[in-house]
């Protein structure tokens, strides 16, 4: 691994500067799929913290710590906006890293509003880390929805530990989330809010027993869009047809991080 705080930090932002993107480790590439689907000008360069991984389990000074080493990196690279695309990360740093720092930040949160809305058992599961389900900004929210819906919460320890240990599809996942899932199912759900990026990833696993009649729904496309909207309002979209790049920096093995972006692109292990 080589140094990465060596680097000059680059001061002229502009529209064809990368939008920066950052996790607890590999699972925000399910949110940075989303981001260059829906924009297909835009470089990135996207740090998985697999180190650091998982927050959930940190407290939220830990979390806001970690928070501000990955932003002032992807400051540091010239990024003209700060996808967070992590909920544990969200829901615990995101005011802090809005108040510290002058460049927009993107967050994301389990999408407890649309499932509440859309629910007609009313009984709506929400799968998350410990981190995100303790927050301050995750009880806010839930608390808008609470009257009339059942909000089921689950904490999905020990998930993302096997995503970033390579164990997706291991017979221990299967357990885990049947373990999980299961009793929201019993208890009526039709909406399944999956609240952290890394669980995108286990949609082919939930499907393989979750019933038809239950929706899974998570964030990312919502993310897209909020972030589209945000470098518009600041005039950072870039409408140049410059060739897009796709910067990945890992602080530990790339091996998981490539194969959730299909080995198409190149990935820097690096110490931060
Ligand atoms: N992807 C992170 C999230 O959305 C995982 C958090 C963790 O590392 O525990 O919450």
């Amino acid at each position: 691994m080589r140094g990465f705080f060596m680097q000059k930090s680059n001061q002229n932002i502009n529209s064809c500067s990368p939008i920066g993107v950052f996790d607890s480790g590999v699972g925000g590439t399910s949110i940075w799929k989303e981001i260059v689907a829906l924009l297909p000008n835009e470089s990135t360069i996207y740090l998985a913290d697999s180190k650091n991984a998982p927050y959930g389990i940190r407290s939220k000074q830990e979390i806001i710590n970690l928070c501000e080493k990955n932003t002032e990196l992807l400051l540091k690279k010239g990024c003209k906006l700060v996808v967070v695309a992590c909920n544990t990360a969200t829901t615990n740093a995101i005011d802090h890293l809005r108040n510290k720092y002058s460049v927009p930040f993107i967050g994301i949160e389990p999408a407890i509003k649309p499932a509440s809305i859309r629910s007609t058992s009313k009984v709506v599961g929400i799968l998350a880390t410990k981190g995100t389900l303790g927050s301050a900004l995750f009880q806010e929210t839930a608390s808008l929805y609470k009257d009339g819906v059942q909000l089921l919460e689950q904490d999905g320890t020990g998930i993302v530990e096997l995503i970033e240990n390579g164990k997706l599809d291991s017979s221990e996942m299967m357990n885990l989330l049947k373990g999980y899932v299961s009793p929201m199912i019993e208890k009526g759900i039709d909406y399944l809010v999956l609240g952290c990026s890394h669980y995108p990833y286990l949609i082919p696993n939930l499907k393989k027993f979750v019933p038809e009649r239950v929706t899974i729904i998570d964030s990312g496309f919502s993310v897209a869009k909020q972030t589209r909207l945000i470098l518009e309002q600041n005039r950072l979209l870039n409408t140049d047809k410059v060739p897009r790049r796709y910067i990945f920096y890992t602080n530990q093995s790339a091996t998981v991080l490539n194969i959730l972006i299909e080995n198409k692109y190149k990935i820097e292990e690096v110490d931060f």
